[in-house]
């Protein structure tokens, strides 16, 4: 979430923060984050202005695709499916937020997306807005199932995490309809041990967390979770323990995606950054990558991170998870575009990643700046629709990223993009 939408900052006070996580989860240590280095290998491509706006009307930003229950794209009788967060492009970009609703495009190469429209009953979708998103095709029911962040109304931002199942796909010549059927639950809500409530993180002043469910079945295990963006509740706050950060995840405990429980985060970075956005996990060679996007301007004073697609490995789903390259900066912008784009997301592409994203802010190096311009320079400087995606390779616990594709690319295999959708790679 951004600066223009959120409330300030408390500074922390007093000593560092030691056994404040839970024994389980792995920590991103300060010791780490200070090996943040922007590097060839981590920094796109500078975008030029020929990306295609993906709706007239609409901003479009946070972004994912229909998959499979294994996490494979799906295809429905040849159609691509993703869904953006989306709002009417005549307020100031910051405005968004409180207006976000959730529409989906189709496509038949991963690339061309016509509109398909609103995917929720407006009335019967939880909250008073909702924010991002996964979404999951189960192929032996045809059910698409939807989870999304039930958000209250500005300023509050109450976040809890939801599902919407059941709905049906239907696909003609003519394009792709989702139609709404969909039964709308609470899968979790913040308890106040494992993950900060509301009320807690304003005790702290911090900028509070608890949403982006992210659907994963673990191959090895068939079990089925939630990955989320979440907050740690600090008992003794000490030095930086304002910034409290996690990889939150739910676990579902019955057959179906109705019964949910909370488990101990994935990693928690506690004393180095108060926002793990939108984790997700790609399973690559039996490796688990995790993976979450980050501002610079929730990292804690002292540690020095752009906004960036961050990545961590381990050998298991609740695994001792390394950074990626060290302090675990994957995919940067250009210094010259520091806020470019964001909310990337990375996606499996064969033995590569497809890293998607939405054009954010270009030609600015400060997005408070942004926030006192005039309302009609705000909107020229916010691109609104999706980035050209990169393909990332990763060997190990190190990444490259080896070339910059078509804006709002999510290939299915890689096979389809060496078609000559790629373009050179250019800084
Ligand atoms: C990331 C994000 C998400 C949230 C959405 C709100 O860009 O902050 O965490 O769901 O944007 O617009």
């Amino acid at each position: 979430l951004g600066v223009a939408a959120t409330t300030g900052l408390a500074a922390g006070s007093g000593s560092a923060a030691a056994s404040l996580g839970y024994p389980d989860a792995a920590d991103w240590t300060r010791e780490q984050a200070e090996q943040i280095e922007r590097t060839d290998d981590t920094t796109a491509p500078l975008i030029d202005d020929s990306v295609e706006q993906l709706s007239e009307e609409q901003y479009v930003w946070d972004t994912w695709p229909l998959r499979n229950r294994d996490g494979s794209l799906a295809k429905v009788n040849g159609y691509q499916v993703i869904f953006s967060l989306t709002a009417t492009d005549d307020v100031v970009p910051g405005a968004r937020h409180n207006l976000a609703s959730i529409r989906y495009f189709y496509s038949h190469n991963g690339h061309d997306w016509q509109q398909g429209g609103e995917v929720f009953d407006a009335d019967a979708a939880l909250g008073h807005h909702q924010w991002a998103g996964s979404a999951m095709y189960d192929e032996e029911t045809g059910d698409v199932n939807v989870f999304y962040t039930a958000v209250s109304a500005a300023p509050e931002y109450r976040q809890r995490l939801a599902v919407g199942t059941g709905a049906s796909i239907e696909t003609s010549g003519d394009g792709v309809e989702i139609t709404d059927g969909f039964d709308h639950d609470i899968i979790a809500e913040a308890d106040g041990e494992l993950y900060q409530t509301l009320e807690q993180s304003r005790d702290q002043g911090i900028i509070y967390a608890f949403r982006d469910p992210w659907f994963f079945e673990d191959p090895e295990t068939g079990a089925v979770y939630a990955l989320f963006e979440g907050n740690t509740p600090i008992e003794n706050p000490s030095e930086y323990t304002d910034w409290n950060g996690n990889v939150g995840v739910a676990k579902a405990t019955g057959d179906g995606l109705d019964e949910w429980e909370l488990q101990e985060p994935l990693v928690e970075a506690i004393t180095v950054n108060q926002q793990l956005e939108r984790p997700h996990v790609v399973v690559n060679d039996g490796n688990y990558y995790l993976f979450t996007i980050s501002h610079k301007f929730t990292f804690a004073p002292g540690l020095t991170g752009p906004d960036g697609l961050y990545g961590f490995v381990a050998d298991s789903l609740d695994g001792d998870y390394e950074p990626l390259n060290e302090g675990g900066l994957v995919v940067s912008n250009p210094e010259s575009a520091p806020f470019q784009t964001y909310s990337w997301l990375a996606l499996p592409m064969g033995d590569d990643l497809a890293v998607t994203s939405f054009y954010n802010f270009r030609e600015t190096d400060s997005l408070q700046d942004v926030g006192s311009l005039p309302p009609e320079e705000q909107k020229r400087l916010f691109g609104g629709t999706l980035a050209p995606s990169l393909q990332v390779r990763i060997d190990g616990a190190e990444t490259e990223i080896v070339r910059e594709m078509k804006d709002g690319y999510f290939s299915p295999a890689i096979g389809a993009q060496q078609r000559g959708n790629g373009r050179a790679k250019q800084h």
